[in-house]
């Protein structure tokens, strides 16, 4: 989604503007642009990615100061005119925003009462109007800013260039936004990982707060502070560069980096000798445990997907009610929160605007939420304050593979933390860590050895549309593995838990329609297998996903083992042929499979 880069110190800007937004490329994006002080203010803005952008721009400005950003479309097309930067009516104020500003049909109207002719369809080309009105009244360019988000409704981080000023001025309210400090330099970034080449000590803009900077200095205040401690942290975790290596897309990279990644979630986690997940970060009490009475898990699209297993796990091992909830919906329906229970804000970018405002409900409400998290520092990793890091390592494809198996470790880890507490034996415990512990070699021999992927993208490449069935705790297994076909592939899917189809959708079906069916050796596979016949009753094609040495592989026309494992924790492994079947339809489609189109890494608007 949506990025926003910013340079003011002793070298040239535009370089480090390119490449800084350029490392923020795997968000998702469809224009991008930048602003250099050379002396003028020079904007080069340009539909498509940086390279596109790059091309457009014909000389190095010396300039030292710059702002830079990329767009993901809100209001208004994907046009050069809509690409951010955006100057104001008299090219005194340049900006960039992220986010949405609900109220700005009526600021727009009040601007062309004042004749202010509006050149984009954005809703952020008001703010530098709204701006520069403020600055020709007399204002500094803070209180110009301050004044002027004092009237914007919706959420926004900024960063605003002057004309007639040295300074950069940013504000923060609903979109992040970090400065980096460096010796006579200054950065601004919408994501850490951008300013790991150029420093590690950085400031996180809190909500409401605006940071005016020098290149020797920040200045913080809020609209009820002139001034406001700033805390300098350092940024722990470095993704570094992320290579392909030997891979065509970061994708498969990220699948096959499951293993790995999930040793890395587990280790140090587990008390084998007691049978318990141990994860420090979320300061739970036995007590605490004991007393709860329900989970509720947060989340949105695969996180939602791990936030349906883990609750899933939570109820079979603790015996407690526990129910996922998609984010975007929580705090739409007013939601009944109770303070003792835990709610858990499950999410991969630590960004998404959805599970952020389904936070701040509980925590008006008076509850705590507890972030399962992959990106260190991320907003809902601060928001939360406490929690779990699920340490995948960065992922840079649009569709999330390794997050979503380390989210489902975390939730099995926590899951025998509160299920000891209350419900399992010692012995029980310590069975399903000790399983855990051999997940990673088992995805290394099933990755090894994959079976039929590529019958099924044969069957699935051409398909109108696939169904993916699945029961139990497989049946949000099937649910991501149409997402994840979905998504890079853009083939139309539906999933459903099995036994519903009868219900409706298996109106759907006709000689040789696609089903994928997720059917591991569990006690609703009985159940699984009465679906397939019914599917094949009409005429379907059934991809088939059991566990090696099964009696039910026979009933698949193509039909995919994995190895055998405990059946809470099938999902880590059933999932895998899914992820490669999604990735070889859209690579045998030509689709862009890592930026799939319309889609952002990090949803950072509600
Ligand atoms: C996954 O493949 C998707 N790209 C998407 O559904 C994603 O899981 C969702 O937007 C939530 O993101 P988060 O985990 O960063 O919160």
């Amino acid at each position: 989604m949506c990025s926003i880069f910013a340079y003011i110190g002793y070298r040239k800007a535009q370089p480090i503007l390119l490449d800084g937004i350029r490392r923020m490329e795997y968000r998702g994006y469809d224009s991008a642009g930048i602003a250099v002080k050379n002396p003028e203010i020079q904007v080069i803005k340009s539909v498509g990615n940086v390279s596109q952008l790059q091309e457009k721009i014909t000389q190095i400005f010396d300039g030292q100061t710059g702002i830079a950003h990329t767009r993901w479309a809100t209001h208004g097309g994907v046009t050069d005119e809509n690409a951010h930067p955006h100057f104001s009516f008299d090219r005194k104020v340049v900006l960039v925003h992220n986010g949405i500003i609900e109220n700005y049909k009526a600021l727009a109207r009040q601007l062309q009462s004042l004749n202010i002719e509006l050149k984009s369809q954005t809703d952020t080309e008001i703010i530098a109007h709204l701006i520069a009105l403020e600055l020709k009244s007399g204002k500094n360019p803070t209180a110009s800013v301050l004044n002027t988000v004092k009237k914007l409704r919706g959420t926004w981080g900024i960063c605003v260039m002057f004309a007639d000023h040295q300074e950069l001025v940013c504000a923060r309210f609903g979109s992040p936004l970090l400065v980096g400090k460096n010796e006579n330099e200054m950065f601004v970034s919408s994501d850490p990982h951008a300013l790991h080449p150029y420093t590690d000590r950085v400031i996180f803009l809190e909500e409401g707060h605006i940071a005016t900077l020098t290149q020797n200095n920040v200045e913080l205040s809020s609209p009820t502070k002139n001034s406001v401690k700033a805390e300098i942290v350092t940024l722990e975790q470095d993704w570094g560069e992320a290579e392909l290596g030997e891979f065509e897309h970061f994708m498969l990279k990220e699948i096959y980096e499951q293993p790995d990644a999930l040793r890395h979630c587990v280790s140090g986690r587990m008390s084998l000798n007691q049978g318990i997940g141990r994860l420090g970060g979320m300061r739970l009490e036995p007590a605490v445990l004991q007393q709860t009475p329900h989970v509720r898990l947060l989340g949105c699209g695969t996180a939602f997907h791990a936030a349906e297993i883990g609750a899933a796990l939570v109820e079979r091992l603790a015996r407690i009610p526990a129910v996922a909830t998609i984010s975007s919906e929580f705090k739409t329906n007013d939601p009944v929160i109770n303070p003792k229970a835990i709610h858990l804000a499950i999410s991969q970018s630590g960004e998404t605007a959805d599970t952020i405002a389904a936070i701040q409900e509980i925590h008006l409400k008076g509850a705590k939420a507890y972030g399962v998290v992959n990106v260190v520092g991320s907003t809902i990793s601060r928001l939360c304050g406490q929690g779990v890091y699920i340490h995948s390592g960065p992922e840079q494809a649009v569709a999330s593979t390794k997050a979503f198996t380390n989210m489902i470790a975390a939730l099995t880890l926590f899951a025998t933390q509160i299920g000891r507490s209350r419900h399992i034996s010692k012995d029980q415990g310590v069975d399903i860590l000790k399983e855990l512990q051999q997940i990673p070699h088992k995805m290394e021999g099933y990755l090894e050895s994959q079976g039929d992927i590529m019958k099924a993208v044969e069957l699935l490449k051409d398909a109108k549309c696939v169904l993916f069935l699945g029961r139990g705790i497989s049946a949000p297994v099937a649910k991501e593995g149409a997402l994840k076909l979905m998504e890079v592939a853009y083939i139309p899917c539906l999933a459903y838990p099995a036994g519903e189809i009868k219900h409706g959708p298996i109106a759907l079906l006709e000689e040789g329609s696609p089903v994928v069916v997720v059917a591991p050796n569990d006690s609703l596979q009985v159940k699984a297998l009465s679906a397939i016949h019914e599917c094949r009753a009409r005429g379907a094609k059934i991809i088939l996903i059991h566990e090696e040495g099964d009696s039910i592989s026979s009933e698949g026309d193509i039909s995919i083992a994995i190895p055998k494992c405990h059946e809470l924790l099938s999902p880590l492994l059933t999932v895998i042929p899914l992820q490669l079947i999604a990735y070889h339809t859209a690579v045998a489609r030509g689709c862009n499979v890592d930026r799939p189109r319309n889609l952002a890494k990090s949803v950072t608007v509600e």
